[in-house]
C-alpha cells in the first residue's frame, strides 16, 4: 500500500529538468496565451453551438456557455496555483505525483491521456467535415468512401483527411517547440479574425424576437447544454503543461491559463448571443452554424472567410492538443511508468520525436475509424475527473511545506477548491451513461497496465 502512494518532491521533480538534453525555456505569458486560445477556441465554437441551441439550450445557450465558463474559470484558479507552485512537464499528472502519490498520478495521467487524445482525434474529424464543406464550395470532392468514419452502412470507411492532419501536425512538432509555437500565433490570429468578423457582420442583422423564446427546454436543458459545451473550454489546462518551457512560470503560467480562458469566454458568449439573434435555434440543426448563419443573411462572402479560418483554427486546437499530450507521454516515460524511450529526446531539435510518432499513430487510427460523437463523448469525463483532483488537491498542496508558496494563490481558499470539485462532479453526473461505461473499461485497461508495467519500472520502485 505504501508503495502505491510513493510520492515525489518537489526539488526531484525540478532537477529532473536540468539534464543535459532537456525542454529549453522559450515561452513568454504573450506565447502562453496564444497556445491557450490556439488550444482552446476550435469544435467548441465552429460546430457545438447550432446543434446544442437547436436541441437542448435554445437562446439560452448563451447561459450554457456562462454555465461551463464558470466551473472552468475554478479549475482554472487551481490548475495556476499548481503550475505556479510546481512548474514541470505533465500538468494535473506531476501534481496528483506530489500531492496523492503514484497511483493516484497514473490515474490522472491516464484520465489526460484521453482526454488530449481524444480531442485531437475529434477535433481532427469535426475539421475534415468543415473542410469537406469548404471545398465543396469550390467544386472539389473528396471521395465519400474517404471522408468520414468506418462506417459502411453510410458509405464511409476511413476518414483521410483527419489522418493526414494529425500526421502533419506531428511533423510540426518533431520540428522544435519554438516554430510550433510561430505557427500557433498566426492561425491564432486569423481564427480570432473570423470570429470577430462574423460577429461584427452579424450584428447587423439580430432580430430581438429570434430570443424567444428564451429556454425553450427549461433549465435542465441549459444545464444539458452546458455540460456539452464544456468541450468548446477544454485546452486552457494544455498550458499548465508547457510549464517547463516557460521563463518565469510563477508569473506567466497564471497569466496564461487565466488569460486564455476569459478571451474564449468573451468570444463565445458574442458569438451565441449573436448567432441565435440572426437565425431561430430551430433552424441551426446543422454542422457549420456559424458559416451558415452568414449564408442566411446573404453574406456569403464573410461565410466562405469563416469556413476558411475554421478550417485553420481547429489545426491549432489539434497543435496544441497534440502537444500537452505529448509532454505528458514524455513525464510518464522520465518517471518509468511508461517505457523510457517514450522520454528520449532528439538532441538536435530538444522535443521527443520517438513519442510524438507513437502517440500520432495511436491519435490517428481513432480519428481515421471512430465516430465524431463517439470520440467527443469520451473527452469531458477525463477531463472534469482531473479536474475534480486537481481541485482537491490544492488543499494539500497549501499545506505542503515543501513547495514554494510565492506564485498565484486561489483566492477564498479553501471555499472555492471545494465549490470547484462539487460542481465538477455535478457536470460528471450529466454525461450518458454510455459514456460512463466507455471510461470505465478505459480506467480498468489503465490499472493493469500500471500494476503490469508502472508499478515495477517506476523510477521511484526502490525494489527493482
Ligand atoms: N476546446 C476545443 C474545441 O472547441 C477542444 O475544439
Amino acid at each position: 500500500m505504501k508503495q502505491l502512494l510513493r510520492k515525489k518532491t518537489v526539488e526531484e521533480l525540478m532537477d529532473q529538468g536540468t539534464g543535459k538534453v532537456h525542454l529549453e525555456k522559450t515561452l513568454g505569458p504573450l506565447n502562453l496565451t496564444f497556445l491557450g486560445v490556439g488550444a482552446i477556441v476550435g469544435t467548441g465554437i465552429f460546430i457545438l453551438p447550432g446543434t446544442v441551441a437547436a436541441t437542448k439550450s435554445g437562446p439560452a445557450i448563451v447561459l450554457s456557455f456562462v454555465i461551463a465558463a464558470i466551473v472552468c474559470a475554478l479549475a482554472a484558479m487551481c490548475y495556476s496555483e499548481f503550475s505556479s507552485s510546481i512548474p514541470v512537464a505533465g500538468s494535473a499528472y506531476t501534481y496528483g505525483y506530489v500531492i496523492f502519490g503514484e497511483l493516484i498520478a497514473w490515474i490522472l495521467g491516464w484520465a489526460l491521456l484521453l482526454e488530449y487524445g481524444l480531442a485531437v482525434a475529434s477535433v481532427a474529424s469535426g475539421w475534415s467535415s468543415y473542410l469537406n464543406a469548404f471545398l465543396s464550395g469550390f467544386g472539389l470532392e473528396i471521395p465519400k468512401a474517404l471522408s468520414g468514419p468506418f462506417q459502411p452502412d453510410a458509405g464511409t470507411y476511413i476518414n483521410l483527411p483527419a489522418i493526414i492532419i494529425v500526421f502533419v501536425i506531428a511533423i510540426l512538432l518533431t520540428k522544435g517547440v519554438n516554430e510550433s509555437t510561430k505557427v500557433n500565433a498566426f492561425m491564432v490570429v486569423l481564427k480570432v479574425s473570423v470570429i470577430l468578423l462574423f460577429i461584427v457582420v452579424g450584428m447587423f442583422y439580430v432580430k430581438p424576437s429570434n430570443w424567444q423564446p428564451f429556454m425553450p427546454y427549461g433549465f435542465s436543458g441549459v444545464l444539458n447544454g452546458a455540460a456539452t459545451v464544456f468541450f468548446a473550454y477544454l485546452g486552457f489546462d494544455a498550458v499548465s503543461s508547457a510549464a517547463e518551457e516557460v521563463k518565469n512560470p510563477q508569473r506567466n503560467m497564471p497569466i496564461g491559463i487565466i488569460g486564455s480562458l476569459f478571451v474564449c469566454t468573451l468570444l463565445y458568449v458574442i458569438v451565441s448571443i449573436v448567432l441565435t439573434g440572426i437565425v431561430s435555434y430551430t433552424e441551426l440543426n446543422v454542422t457549420d452554424p456559424v458559416a451558415f448563419a452568414l449564408q442566411i443573411i446573404h453574406q456569403d462572402w464573410a461565410a466562405g472567410l469563416v469556413s476558411l479560418g475554421a478550417v485553420v483554427g481547429m489545426v491549432t486546437v489539434i497543435l496544441v492538443m497534440m502537444y500537452g499530450g505529448t509532454r505528458l507521454v514524455y513525464a510518464l516515460g522520465r518517471d518509468g511508468l511508461l517505457p523510457r524511450s517514450m522520454a528520449e529526446l532528439n538532441p538536435k531539435t530538444k522535443t521527443p520525436v520517438k513519442n510524438t510518432w507513437v502517440y500520432s499513430v495511436i491519435v490517428a487510427i481513432c480519428a481515421g475509424f471512430i465516430p465524431l460523437d463517439k470520440l467527443a463523448e469520451m473527452v469531458n469525463i477525463g477531463t472534469l475527473l482531473a479536474f475534480m483532483l486537481v481541485s482537491l488537491g490544492v488543499i494539500s498542496l497549501r499545506k505542503n511545506k515543501s513547495v514554494n508558496h510565492n506564485g498565484f494563490k486561489v483566492p477564498f481558499y479553501p471555499v472555492l477548491p471545494i465549490v470547484s470539485f462539487l460542481l465538477c462532479a455535478f457536470m460528471i453526473t450529466q454525461l450518458a451513461a454510455v459514456t460512463w461505461i466507455a471510461a470505465a473499461i478505459w480506467f480498468a485497461f489503465g490499472l493493469i497496465l500500471y500494476f503490469a508495467y508502472g508499478y515495477r519500472h517506476s523510477l521511484l520502485n526502490k525494489n527493482k
